[in-house]
């Protein structure tokens, strides 16, 4: 068993350049690739293999896997196109945590612009009923345990750097909520 590099619907007319986001399909890739050859190195380790050795390998898997199927929650969101945010479940949460949706992109952009490489990203807790938007340092380090996740903000510098720079980051937040397709996101939760 491995994982395939999945394809993504992406309009090439959108506002984030056609290299920038090029570039970051490619970094994409390589986590796809990464992940497959760490668990082909872990499934396979012999018994009597060093431990300590197969210790990083086992520590690395949380990085290479988180950042694989991060990037494909955030790349699967712009396909297809921009839409709003429609009568959904999700909007009914949002309204009544964050008071509207421009609240929420408000709480999004607020965690967006901490310094450090990382994710934003909003789980839905079934327990308590309730949206939690929450930081993720690199790819694996803060995740909340079990909750699902139903939107992805690359906060790496490579998700922007082509083209913006860091002091202008939350433009590119901006321009990123503004291409994000909701209906994708709402069907999430
Ligand atoms: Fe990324």
């Amino acid at each position: 068993m491995s994982y395939t590099e999945k394809t993504f619907n992406i309009p090439t007319d959108i506002s984030l350049s056609n290299e920038q986001i090029t570039v970051h399909l490619g970094l994409y890739a390589g986590y796809v690739k990464n992940t497959n050859a760490l668990l082909d190195k872990i499934r396979t380790w012999p018994a009597e293999g060093d431990i300590i050795a197969l210790s990083e390998l086992q520590r690395r898997l949380g990085f290479e896997f988180d950042g694989m199927r991060l990037h494909e929650y955030y790349f699967g969101q712009l396909e297809n196109g921009a839409t709003s945010l429609k009568e959904s479940k999700l909007l009914d949460l949002i309204v009544k945590q964050y008071g509207s949706f421009e609240s929420y992109c408000a709480d999004i952009k607020r965690l967006a612009s901490m310094r450090g490489i990382g994710w934003v990203i909003t789980y839905y807790d079934t327990v308590s009923d309730m949206l939690i938007n929450a930081w993720v340092s690199d790819h694996e380090l803060g995740h909340l345990a079990g909750l699902p996740i139903i939107f992805t903000l690359d906060m790496w510098e490579h998700a922007f750097m082509v083209d913006y720079r860091p002091a202008t980051k939350l433009e590119y937040v901006n321009q990123y909520l503004s291409l994000v397709n909701w209906d994708i996101v709402a069907n999430r939760l």
